[in-house]
């Protein structure tokens, strides 16, 4: 049994330092391990952190944020929180050079769905995947689908295993 197959939800609160990230990285990889989508996840949850980081309070003096990992039999979700009111500040501007504005377009490419909710004591951006398990011996073949939430975007099917990006 893998450890999607079982369900996972474990949450680590981390300090709001750039230098941090990279122990996100290993906190995602370590819960996700060889899932279908461990590779992206782990990339999505680097840019969800940096974003806390950069643009919430979580990247003051003495800031936090919150990664939660949950995952069930064909899915697996990353949700980072912070203590931001939930107001984006984009920057503005149409060029394809800017160094900035394509965290979020990363991970609406990997991820098939993203959203951004508005909390009590803050806000939490998330990213879901999903993919197809292998049907058990014997039994027909059933399509597993990862959880229906408001996506904030949101890919065609999810019966593929990390699909490449689209447009949707
Ligand atoms: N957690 C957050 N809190 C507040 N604003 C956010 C948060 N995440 C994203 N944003 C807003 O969304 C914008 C787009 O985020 P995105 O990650 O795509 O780009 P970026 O962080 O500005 O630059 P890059 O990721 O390319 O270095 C940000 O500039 C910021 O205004
Ligand atoms: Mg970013």
């Amino acid at each position: 049994m893998s450890l999607g197959d079982a369900g996972v939800e474990t949450a680590v609160t981390f300090p709001g330092l750039p230098a941090i990230v990279p122990s996100v990285r290993r906190f995602v990889r370590g819960i996700l391990a060889d899932l279908p989508c461990a590779d992206d996840m782990e990339l999505i949850a680097a840019e969800l952190a940096s974003n806390a980081i950069r643009h919430s309070p979580a990247g003051q003096d003495g800031g936090e944020f919150t990664v939660t990992v949950r995952t069930g039999p064909g899915w697996a979700r990353i949700e980072v929180s912070d203590t931001g009111t939930g107001e984006w500040n984009p920057p503005q501007g149409d060029d394809p050079d800017a160094e900035y504005g394509r965290g979020l377009a990363i991970v609406a490419a990997l991820a098939d769905k993203f959203g951004h909710d508005i909390t009590a004591s803050g806000q939490t951006v998330w990213a879901e995947a999903g993919w197809t398990e292998p049907p058990p011996p014997g039994t027909a073949g059933v399509t597993k689908e990862i959880r229906p939430t408001e996506p904030m975007r949101k890919r065609g099917s999810q019966t593929s295993d990390c699909p490449a990006s689209e447009p949707s």
